[in-house]
Parts: C-alpha cells; structure tokens; sequence
C-alpha cells in the first residue's frame, strides 16, 4: 500500500502534511508520534471516514482515496479502534460469524457472477459458527463464545475486535492502540496475533503509544510529529534518532 502526499486540513489545523511512505504486504510497520501527530486521522484517511485534502492511498492498483468507505472495505482494509467497537446484542461466537460472513461475500462477489442463488443459509451459519470456534479455540475468549459482548471485560473486547478484523482476513489491518488498557498477559497474546497475522502476509499498521512493546513486534516505523513524517526506518536506527527522541521530549519514550 502506498500512502502519497497525504495532507488533512481541518480549518486551520493541519493535522497531516504531505505525508508519503509505503506499507507492505507481510510487514508490521509501527506508526508513532505523539498525541495530535495525526496518527489516528492517517487511519481515517486509508479507511475512507477521512477525505484527504490532497495526496492519494493506494493498493495494488486501487486508488483507495477516491473510493466509497464499502469499496475499501471489500478490498480487504481493516481496522480496530482506540476505543473498542462492539455489536452489543450479539455473542462472541455471533460477532465472529459475522465477520466470518463477510469474507465470504467478499470472496462470492469476487467469484460468482450476481444472480446465482447462494448455499442454504442454515447450513451455511452452522459452518459459519464451527469456523468461529476454530477460530476462538485456544484464544481467552474460548470460554465465553456463548456469552453477550455486554459481558466482556475490556481486555476481552479488544481481543474480539482484533479476532474479528483477522476473520476478514485483512490484506491491510489498521491497529489504533490495540494494547491500552490490557495486562501483560494479554498484550503477549494481541502481538502473538500480529505476528501470525505478519506471517500469512497482512500488512498491518499498528500505532501505539508504548514503545516498549511496538519495538518487538514492528519491522519499520514511521513517525509523524504535528502532522509531518519526521522519520522513517527500523527500529534501531528510530530509537537513536535525535530528531524522533527530540519530538518525544514531554511525551512518553521507550519504558
Ligand atoms: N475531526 C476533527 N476536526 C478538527 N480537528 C481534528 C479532527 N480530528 C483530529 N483533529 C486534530 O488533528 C490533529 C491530529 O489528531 P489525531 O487524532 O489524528 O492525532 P493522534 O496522533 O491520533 O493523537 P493521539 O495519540 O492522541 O490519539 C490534532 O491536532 C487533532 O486535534
Ligand atoms: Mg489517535
């Protein structure tokens, strides 16, 4: 995916400037920057909530900006939020099938010309619902695939919303801070799904305000202070950088 001169104006605010890099298929590529870097609003611009003021994203061949939020989705974008978004009145296994489903007429539009009738919808769900339990077997979540979203605890929500997003198997995963508000335990578990993510070729975009953690689990970042990139590379060479350590000055650095 390239992002190419990206800029977002918000009246006076430019909350990104002709910001250029390219994510790649396989990779997990940290995006930081302080608070109002325009991390979050970059993820609103690649899904398609954000209209750019100028510049353009695109993927493999697809110009993303200049399509409908529905349009990218079916081109296999994803994302998960800062705060985590639930279907309320659904349970885990439900909220998984839906996903589930999602791929798959993501897959059927792509192959089966419109028209043509679709499998029986019963059986259909029954496959649908064992593909969601293969899919939460050995996960924490494993023990409640039958309880309500009401129920989850707040660490419980963010793994369903990253379980959800990898049921559509993404080919770009969008994390906005996927390991606040988890214990060590279960941040070990999200970058264990990252990587098996990384390995079955996502690209994934990961923002995080913890270094600590994103400097195990990214192979190159870029880093964006008030709207600009002000540097790109692997992870060595970033926490080295006197420019990236300048611009966390007053902010949180490496733990
Ligand atoms: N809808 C909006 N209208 C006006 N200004 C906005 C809007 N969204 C974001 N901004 C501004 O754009 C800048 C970038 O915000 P953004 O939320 O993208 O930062 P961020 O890097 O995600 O920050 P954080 O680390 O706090 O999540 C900030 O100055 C913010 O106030
Ligand atoms: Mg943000």
């Amino acid at each position: 995916m390239n992002v190419e001169g990206i800029t977002v104006r918000f009246g006076g605010v430019v909350a990104l400037e002709d910001v250029t890099f390219e994510a790649r298929a396989g990779e997990v590529l940290g995006v930081i920057g302080p608070n109002g870097a325009g991390k979050t609003t970059l993820f609103n611009v690649i899904g398609g909530v954000q209209p750019p003021s100028a510049g353009r994203v695109v993927l493999d061949g697809n110009v993303l900006t200049a399509l409908p939020v529905h349009r990218i989705a079916a081109l296999g974008v994803t994302r998960t939020f800062q705060t985590p978004v639930m279907f309320w009145g659904l349970t885990v296994r439900e909220s998984i099938v839906v996903a589930l489903a999602a791929r798959h007429r993501r897959v059927e539009r792509a192959l089966i010309p419109a028209g043509l009738g679709l499998p029986g919808e019963r059986a259909e769900l029954e496959r649908l619902g064992r593909d969601a339990d293969a899919l939460l077997a050995g996960t924490p979540l494993e023990a409640h695939v039958a309880s309500p979203t009401e129920s989850l605890s707040f660490g419980q929500e963010r793994m369903l919303e990253i379980l959800r997003a990898l049921a559509i198997e993404p080919r770009v995963l969008l994390l906005d801070e996927p390991l606040s508000g988890l214990s060590g335990d279960e941040i070990a578990r999200v970058l264990a799904l990252v990587r098996s993510a990384r390995e079955r070729g996502v690209c994934v975009l990961f923002v995080e305000h913890d270094l600590a953690n994103l400097l195990a689990a990214a192979d190159r970042f870029v880093v964006l202070d008030h709207g600009k990139k002000i540097a790109e590379g692997i992870p060595d060479a970033i926490v080295n950088d006197p420019i990236v350590l300048d611009a966390y000055i007053g902010d949180e650095i490496v733990a």
